[in-house]
């Protein structure tokens, strides 16, 4: 592809904003065209993103009527949307009705819940207000990049940061038919999870040097996990998941439980998930436990499992601004433009953050 891929983002001073545009800035095809701040507009992207500064020196966020025409200027722009869940899928109707109404063809990958689920009821049960924007759902495919290889809509929701750790965990489990009853999940988050805004229990400071659990069992991505993994994997299964926040700022750790159908052992579980995974370029299958640190910042997901003839655990480790959100996103751009599903996404992790 010899001209740069005109790429906008929306949810400008946002954390997963900002990764976005990190990974644009070193992407070989995408070039940022605009970037949406709608409590900012006309301040500089390095003032939100000192570390960006390199990168946009002189950038500056659009308005949403920037954007608008920055859409209808190019035949076939790029648009991430990292705005909030019940904002972003007006936002993104409102880009795609002015794409169509000038005869553009952008592809949208949304990081927000808002095309999740298939049905707006289902999405107005679990979130308690009215989708957006309902007669775009059939527009939009739920998946992690890894469980499917032919998308037959024009855009693609993310399924979320602890949905793409359960869902890497859970659905091999599922899909070769390994496991019976329910499936357990531990999740534990960075601080990051929670977005910029500080808020009274999601602050970093509550969270550093502490470890506590919240929503357990009730948590709203349950059925956004079971809805995904029942299109990947053919199989409904009830997840009991209790999310936990962990004392660092980036990164998921997720551990699965379930009991087996069949007699197993560990290396018989791992060498399946390595089968499963052998052509995910950014999933790693290892036998020692599966660690944040190797896997922060970087868009690859560490596996390992354990199994005693019983029962089998399967621990999954993903940064959650990066394979779970931003990272994610681009991986699937890639493909959504026919590019190499690897393309701007190889750099392994820093190690010692
Ligand atoms: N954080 C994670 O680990 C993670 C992982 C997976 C998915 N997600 C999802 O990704 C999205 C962004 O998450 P985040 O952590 O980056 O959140 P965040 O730090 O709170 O940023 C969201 C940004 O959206 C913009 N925004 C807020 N209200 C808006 C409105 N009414 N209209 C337009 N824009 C508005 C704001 O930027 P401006 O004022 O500059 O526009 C805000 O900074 C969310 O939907 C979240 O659920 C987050």
């Amino acid at each position: 592809m010899s001209q740069a891929i005109p790429t906008i983002v929306l949810g400008g001073t946002g954390y997963v904003a900002g990764e976005l545009l990190r990974l644009i800035a070193g992407h070989p095809h995408f070039a940022l065209a605009g970037v949406l701040s709608d409590s900012q507009p006309g301040e500089r992207v390095a003032h939100a993103f000192p570390h960006l500064a390199g990168a946009y020196p002189g950038t500056a966020f659009a308005s949403q009527a920037g954007i608008e025409q920055l859409v209808t200027g190019h035949a076939r722009p790029a648009v991430f949307s990292a705005a909030p869940h019940g904002v972003s899928a007006a936002l993104i109707d409102r880009i795609l009705t002015r794409a169509e109404a000038a005869g553009t063809r952008p592809h949208v990958v949304d990081i927000s819940a808002d095309f999740r689920y298939s049905t707006a009821e289902a999405y107005a049960a679990v979130y308690r207000h009215a989708h957006g924007a309902p007669h775009r759902l059939r527009e939009f495919t739920c998946a992690v990049p890894e469980h499917l290889r032919e998308l037959a809509t024009p855009h693609v929701a993310h399924p979320g940061c602890f949905a793409t750790a359960t869902l890497l965990a859970s659905v091999p489990l599922l899909a070769l038919g390994l496991t019976q009853g329910p499936l357990f999940i531990a999740g534990v988050t960075g601080s990051t999870g929670s977005g910029r805004k500080p808020v009274e229990g999601t602050h970093h400071p509550l969270r550093h040097s502490d470890l506590y659990s919240y929503n357990a069992l009730v948590h709203r991505h349950i059925p956004e996990i079971a809805e995904c993994a029942r299109a990947a994997s053919g199989v409904t299964a009830e997840f009991a998941f209790v999310p936990h926040s962990g004392p660092f700022a980036r990164g998921i750790h997720v551990t699965v439980q379930a009991m087996l159908k069949a007699p197993a052992e560990t290396a018989g579980v791992i060498g399946s998930l390595r089968d499963f995974y052998a052509h995910s370029p950014f999933v790693r299958v290892n036998e020692t436990a599966p660690r944040v640190k190797d896997i922060v910042a970087s868009n690859f997901a560490h596996l390992s499992a354990a199994a005693n003839g019983r029962t089998v655990a399967v621990m999954c480790v993903a940064d959650n601004l990066n394979k779970g959100a931003a990272g994610g996103a681009v991986q699937w751009m890639n493909r959504l433009f026919g590019l190499p599903e690897t393309a701007g996404l190889t750099a392994p992790a820093p190690g010692w953050t």
